[in-house]
């Protein structure tokens, strides 16, 4: 699986459950690459959305230890939810998760390719390990799975993770109002490296870049 994330140079990533900076080209990287594909998130930032709401567009995993904190807002505006805790909710969710990324899963002759639009929401409980599973029997379609978030989605994921697209910003929050949440120092990490770095822009004093990181090839 892939992560994406918006770290800062000290690897922050948020505050009080919000980014730390919105920018809206980013926002714009972050839709076109997760749209139509498996994105998979902690609660915490399921909530920290718009409304509440799942993305759209997109197959919503969402981590829980109690599914009985995903908020209804969440559930009422998912065109369907799974619960991926069950046998059932696994098989139902690896099969979409291969109609999805039909590239990896070439429909036969004459069936009609899926790009359906829906967003879904699949909820499972408490565990990594189901999740990993689950992209495993998804086979290929499992590579299309981006983790989105929040730092102990990423930081339990990363060894699951081979590449990471990762904006890095240089903002710096004030010091009355310090980050609280981290991604992984991958500079920092020999497993990881820096493959790409793109083009310096700049949006509100705020300068970025586009950067991938992958996993080092042993
Ligand atoms: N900069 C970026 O690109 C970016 C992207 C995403 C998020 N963020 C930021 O990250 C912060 C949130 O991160 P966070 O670490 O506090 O929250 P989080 O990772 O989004 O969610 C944490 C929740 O995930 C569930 N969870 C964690 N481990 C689990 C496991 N092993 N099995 C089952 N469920 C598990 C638990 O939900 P329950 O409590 O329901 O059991 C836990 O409370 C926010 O500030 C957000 O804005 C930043």
């Amino acid at each position: 699986m892939k992560a994406i994330v918006n770290v800062n140079r000290d690897w922050a990533i948020g505050r009080e459950n919000d980014l730390l900076v919105y920018i809206p080209a980013d926002m714009k990287y972050f839709r076109t690459v997760t749209k139509g594909k498996t994105v998979v998130m902690g609660r915490k930032t399921l909530e920290s959305f718009p409304g509440k709401k799942p993305l759209k567009g997109r197959i919503n995993i969402v981590l829980t230890r109690d599914l009985s904190r995903i908020p209804e807002e969440s559930k009422a505006a998912a065109d369907a939810v799974i619960d991926g805790s069950t046998a059932e909710g696994v098989a139902e969710t690896v099969r979409l998760m291969k109609e999805r990324h039909s590239d990896a899963f070439p429909q036969s002759a004459g069936e009609k390719s899926s790009d359906t639009p829906e967003t879904i929401l699949v909820i499972i409980a408490a565990s990594v390990e189901n999740l990993v599973l689950l992209c495993r029997e998804a086979g290929a379609a499992g590579k299309d799975v981006y983790v989105i978030g929040g730092a102990s989605i990423y930081k339990k994921l990363l060894p699951y993770t081979d590449i990471c697209l990762v904006t890095v910003n240089d903002y710096l929050p004030p010091a009355d109002a310090p980050a609280d949440s981290w991604f992984p120092n991958l500079d920092e990490d020999p497993q990881w490296e820096r493959t790409e770095t793109g083009e310096m822009q700049e949006h509100d004093g705020i300068h970025f870049c586009f950067c991938t990181y992958k996993r080092v090839e042993e």
